[in-house]
């Protein structure tokens, strides 16, 4: 299994937003994350499609569009042609949850099924087999900087042994208060791709970001 870094560009210094993305993916980061925020799913607003529009081309990470967004399936053909690679929504926002993930595959993505910390990862159950990727939130969605909820490695656990009993090699990544210091406890969870916002992004993103490889790199 691959290990994967997901650099969250919301704690990014958007003056110099390009290079900054450029530093990650030079230090090893496969992935970039993308936070959608629409201020009604979640309390905040971040940025949308004209954004990742205009970024997607300054590396060639793949792009990992998180959408803490109310019905995202709105958004879902408009992500795709702004340059997503990966469409997350969250299981709690969609009416029709398997009409949303066939709507991200009909537009060529892979999809994506996030859970709130609140919710049971059990009601994904019936769905790992029809998406790529499986999204534990370890905060409560909507700011970076907040606290690892230790409850989340239960619910990773949970997750891998589900992804496993049904003979899948599903993507589970984690998303809120990642550090150098508590990745190792995610992975040994079962995670396989990380999100980290505020531990790449303060201070030095290339420093921070071989950090996480060297971890990642040499886990297993
Ligand atoms: C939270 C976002 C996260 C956030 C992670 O709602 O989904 O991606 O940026 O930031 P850190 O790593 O600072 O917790
Ligand atoms: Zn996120």
């Amino acid at each position: 299994m691959e290990y994967v870094l997901a650099p969250s560009i919301l704690s990014a210094d958007f003056k110099v937003l390009g290079e900054q993305m450029k530093m990650t993916e030079e230090a090893g980061a496969k992935y970039l994350h993308f936070d959608v925020m629409d201020g009604m799913f979640v309390p905040s607003i971040s940025f949308g499609m004209p954004v990742l529009k205009s970024i997607h081309g300054a590396t060639g990470q793949v792009m990992d569009a998180h959408l803490m967004v109310q019905e995202p399936i709105r958004y879902v053909e408009a992500f795709g042609k702004a340059g997503a690679d990966i469409v997350t929504v969250h299981l709690e926002a969609c009416k029709d949850i398997r009409r949303t993930i066939r709507e991200i595959h009909g537009c060529g993505m892979k999809a994506g099924l996030s859970v709130c910390p609140k919710t049971d990862v059990k009601e994904t159950e019936g769905l790992l087999k029809e998406i790529d990727m499986l999204l534990i939130m370890s905060v409560h969605p909507g700011f970076g900087g907040q606290k690892f909820i230790p409850e989340s490695l239960e619910k990773i656990r949970k997750a891998r042994s589900m992804a496993r009993e049904q003979g899948l090699d599903l993507d589970i990544q984690v998303d809120g208060g990642i550090y150098h210091d508590n990745v190792r406890d995610v992975l040994d969870a079962g995670v396989n791709i990380v999100v980290a916002g505020s531990a790449v992004f303060n201070g030095n993103p290339a420093e921070n970001t071989r950090k996480f490889m060297e971890i990642l790199e040499n886990y297993g």
